[in-house]
């Protein structure tokens, strides 16, 4: 091989290297290129007459769950968060307080609940519980059984810690600690919906990782936590792999104005998915399609 052509050959080499590099530092640039998952479809106990459920009734082929357990598919109740403990026992009683945000009307709580068929709903961000007092009264109406996994800290977000005068983000502190979480139980209590309802007073990525070690697969997560970018980016991440083949991840606050963070993430994840976006008012909602040959290996980052 002449010089000429030895240099022409390497100058290539050099830029295939160079060009190399400033794709991967342009990957790494990207926050979701860390993020995959494999989409596992998952074997969804069926019933019929023949083959009858071993807990709960056979409705159009699926199990329904007795009211407080989660179903077939995820074997828990109130017992797998606080065991012998009772958390609704001698609670005392709080006047119906159902202060919140919550935008959307019923009717669109029924369609996802038509939508998931839920035996496992969480929420993550309750506060005194205004949405999930309809998620759990739809689970109750429509599948007469079931379970809401109420995520929250009750200690609120940073916008609850910065204006004294804000009426809607009262934490009813005592002696320095919130005391939200015992509106939230009372409201439950009163509404009829305890059992139902089981608090997870865990910030939002530990009860993710609860759910996680307890091997669940969740049927409609509402997603109404920490609004910042990157909160919000890792409850994403965290939350979504856990959610069935069929199940739905409803979101609040799409509102371009009031919360732009909330659009971006969203916008991020479903170009980066490039899952169909649904949008409602301000709520969004994925529904979790049957399988998605390119993402392969984890099911999650947690
Ligand atoms: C907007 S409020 C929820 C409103 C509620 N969905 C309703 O309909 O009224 C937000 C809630 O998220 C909770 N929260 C914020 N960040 C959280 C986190 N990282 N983990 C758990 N809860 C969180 C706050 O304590 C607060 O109760």
């Amino acid at each position: 091989m002449n010089s000429k052509l030895l240099t022409v050959v390497l100058v290539m080499i050099g830029m295939i290297i160079i060009n190399w590099n400033l794709f991967r530092v342009a990957c790494a640039n990207n926050i979701w290129s860390h993020w995959n998952e494999t989409y596992v479809p998952l074997p969804e106990p069926t019933c019929s007459i023949d083959v009858p459920c071993q807990r709960g009734m056979c409705r159009n082929g699926i199990c329904t769950a007795y009211p407080g357990y989660a179903g077939n598919l995820n074997h828990i109740s109130v017992q797998s968060v606080y065991f012998r403990h009772d958390p609704y026992d001698q609670l005392a009683v709080r006047p119906l307080d159902l202060q919140g945000w919550f935008n959307t009307n019923d009717e669109f709580w029924k369609r996802m609940v038509v939508l998931s068929q839920p035996r496992l709903a969480i929420e993550v961000g309750v506060w005194k519980g205004r949405s999930t007092a309809v998620i759990a009264t739809e689970l109750k109406t429509q599948m007469a059984g079931g379970l809401v996994l109420a995520v929250d800290t009750f200690t609120g977000a940073p916008e609850f810690w910065t204006n004294d005068n804000d009426p809607e983000r009262g934490l009813e502190i005592v002696n320095g600690w919130p005391t939200v979480i015992w509106t939230f139980m009372s409201n439950m209590k009163q509404l009829g919906l305890a059992e139902y309802v089981v608090p997870l007073p865990l910030p939002s990525l530990q009860a993710a990782i609860w759910v996680r070690k307890h091997d669940l697969w969740i049927d409609l997560i509402h997603i109404d936590g920490a609004h910042e970018y990157q909160m919000l980016l890792l409850d994403i991440q965290a939350w979504w792999p856990m959610v069935r083949v069929g199940g739905v991840m409803v979101g609040d606050d799409y509102d371009l104005e009031h919360w732009p963070e909330v659009v971006k993430v969203v916008n991020e994840f479903q170009a980066w998915t490039k899952l169909e976006l649904h949008v409602d008012g301000v709520k969004w909602y994925f529904i979790k399609p049957n399988s998605r040959s390119q993402f392969v290996s984890t099911r999650s980052f947690i």
